[in-house]
């Protein structure tokens, strides 16, 4: 716990993406973002919660700040042990879907924030680190 905001939340139930949603816009608020860029980061939180909740059934959301060499961050972890993603090339294109979705999840992600990265194994899981910097003023 950070102030009373949990690092660590739960994705079993839908329910959980409110708490994903509710955790992260509480840590980026305090860290003092910008409103926008808080929406960015809640924004994609909620997409990244959402397909661990609908792909995978459960998994983790971890968030923690980064500091160093001037630069200031957040970082957001999302890991599941799900079925994993077969073409990641594939599910970052616009318009893919594998549930009738609209399949703007992941590529909406990338563009929200500054940094993205997947590792997934199929039958295995998927990990998904996002970090957004700060600007400097
Ligand atoms: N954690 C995950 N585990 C397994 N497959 C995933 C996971 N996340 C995404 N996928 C796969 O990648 C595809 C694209 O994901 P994306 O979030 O972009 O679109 P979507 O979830 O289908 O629709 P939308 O997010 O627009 O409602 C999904 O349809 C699914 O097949
Ligand atoms: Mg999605």
């Amino acid at each position: 716990m950070i102030d009373g905001i949990r690092e660590e939340v739960a994705i079993i139930d839908e329910s959980d993406i409110i708490l994903v949603r509710k955790t992260v816009r509480e840590a980026a608020t305090k860290f003092n973002y910008s409103l926008t860029d808080v929406t960015r980061i809640v924004t994609a939180a909620s997409e990244l919660a959402r397909n661990i909740f609908l792909y995978a059934g459960s998994g983790v959301m971890r968030w923690r700040l980064l500091e160093g060499n001037g630069a200031k961050g957040m970082e957001l972890i999302f890991e599941d042990r799900g079925p994993g993603i077969t073409d990641l090339e594939q599910a970052f294109q616009e318009g893919y879907s594998t549930s009738g979705g609209l399949g703007l999840g992941l590529p909406g992600t990338q563009r929200l924030m500054d940094e993205m990265e997947i590792d997934t194994r199929v039958g295995v899981g998927t990990t998904v680190v996002v970090r957004k910097w700060q600007r400097r003023y």
